[in-house]
């Protein structure tokens, strides 16, 4: 059986946190080991160059603290492919291809532009105010990250289904031109793994300021581990677990017995002090040997860059032949080949379909489905076939518009954005 693919970027725009390797680098790294998968990990710098424009340390700062971290945390570098998205000049080189097959319109559907321009819009600014075209092209750049290896499987957080949306619909759009190219991805969501609370009780996340470092010197670790809040419950008085940012921050390094004795304590009244220390020796049990590896990584920095070297070649080896292919594809071709005049099949399969159908009470009903046969849009009744008929073309014809003018006739669907992206795929298809 082929390995399943699975890929994944970071974006290099900051220094890891504790809830980063809860969340994203510890799970990750585990499932890196498992048999039957092949695991394609990037830093992502030209995506950081969105947020962080005018800052270049900073960028170059991040991608070496991000690259030691995921190496220290146990990354094999020999078994996976890991590497920097600026190293692979077919990224920017598919975007383009990509840029000439994406509707602008499913850009404006983007939530991270929507926000932005929303945002705009209350403070009465203009839409676009201080908009780029980067974070416009946000979600291009990433199908291309995603497409060029045919990635089956992407693990993201919830904030990032969209962007994986997106690459699906990209992906069939290209398909039904040009033919079978991309395989589309899937995102993977990891249901069962912990948000952790920062220091002020909230979402441990950059944007509170309320993150604790992975990797700071072991005295700060404790410094920062004795700022978080508590309640002012004194010691000797019954401690409550629920809502304890403490607790939660234990419970994800602890086994389950520790936890337990934790819960236990807290019932008999611990002190916080105590309580902290516990979290403090828990914590720096599970980092203390990473952060000997990550510290001799940071000094040495030649280390990291010929690994993502390496990382670059093995994927290059992939990129480069597959670039080629595609460059063919699309008619960027030498003039002394033959010219290629045969469309491509078998595109067809790739886009999101209608359906019309007679149900049991003898009326008439349609449904569309995405390319993969997944349900994304449902009909109510019409008297006649015609009528059903006249609604898909409608549909198909004008996108959002007839979704809200035929909205009587229809089941609301559970994800507009996405029925009015495969009502776009569709009327560009045929145009
Ligand atoms: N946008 C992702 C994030 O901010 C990072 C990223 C860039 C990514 N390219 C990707 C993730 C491709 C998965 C696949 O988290």
């Amino acid at each position: 059986m082929n390995p399943v693919r699975v890929l994944t970027g970071i974006t290099t725009s900051g220094t890891p946190h504790l809830g980063n390797y809860v969340g994203a680098i510890r799970p990750t790294v585990r499932a890196s080991r498992l048999a039957g998968v092949e695991s394609f990990y990037f830093l992502a710098d030209y995506h950081a160059l969105i947020k962080t424009s005018g800052d270049p340390a900073r960028v170059q700062r991040s991608t070496l603290e991000i690259a030691a971290t995921w190496l220290a945390c146990g990354l094999d570098p020999e078994k996976v492919t890991f590497y920097r998205q600026s190293d692979i000049p077919e990224i920017p080189e598919l975007t383009w291809m990509l840029t000439c097959v994406t509707g602008k319109g499913l850009l404006n559907r983007a939530h991270a532009y929507k926000a932005s321009v929303d945002k705009n819009t209350e403070s009465g600014a203009e839409p676009d105010d201080g908009v780029t075209a980067g974070l416009f092209m946000y979600p291009v750049l990433m199908a291309a990250d995603i497409l060029m290896f045919n990635a089956h499987q992407v693990p993201v957080g919830r904030d990032q289904i969209q962007h994986i949306e997106m690459a699906r619909d990209i992906a069939s759009s290209f398909n039904h031109l040009y033919g079978e190219h991309f395989t589309l991805p899937e995102a993977v969501i990891e249901e069962n793994v912990a948000t952790l609370p920062g220091l002020d009780g909230r979402k441990m996340s950059k944007s509170y300021d309320n993150t604790i470092p992975l990797f700071v010197p072991r005295e700060q670790l404790k410094k920062l581990i004795m700022g978080i809040v508590t309640d002012s419950r004194a010691p000797g008085e019954p401690k409550s677990t629920e809502g304890s940012a403490l607790f939660q921050l234990y419970q994800a390094f602890a086994s389950a017995e520790e936890t337990d004795a934790l819960a236990k304590a807290y019932a008999e009244g611990i002190a916080w002090g105590e309580a902290k220390q516990l979290l403090f020796e828990r914590l720096d049990r599970e980092i203390a040997p990473m952060r000997e590896v990550y510290d001799g990584l940071i000094r040495d920095p030649a280390r990291i860059e010929k690994t993502l070297k390496m990382g670059a070649a093995k994927a290059r080896a992939i990129a480069t032949p597959f670039t080629q292919r595609l460059r063919h594809a699309v008619g960027l071709r030498a003039l002394d080949t033959q010219a290629d005049t045969s469309t491509p099949k078998a595109a067809k399969a790739a886009l999101p379909v209608f359906k019309q159908y007679r149900e049991k009470d003898g009326l008439f009903y349609f449904k569309l489905t995405d390319a993969r046969g997944a349900l994304l849009l449902q009909s109510t009744g019409f008297a006649a076939p015609r009528e059903a008929a006249q609604a898909m073309a409608r549909l198909q014809a004008e996108g959002k518009l007839a979704l809200d003018a035929l909205a009587p006739q229809l089941i609301a669907p559970d994800d507009v954005e996405r029925v009015t992206s495969a009502l776009d795929v569709l009327r560009q298809s045929a145009a």
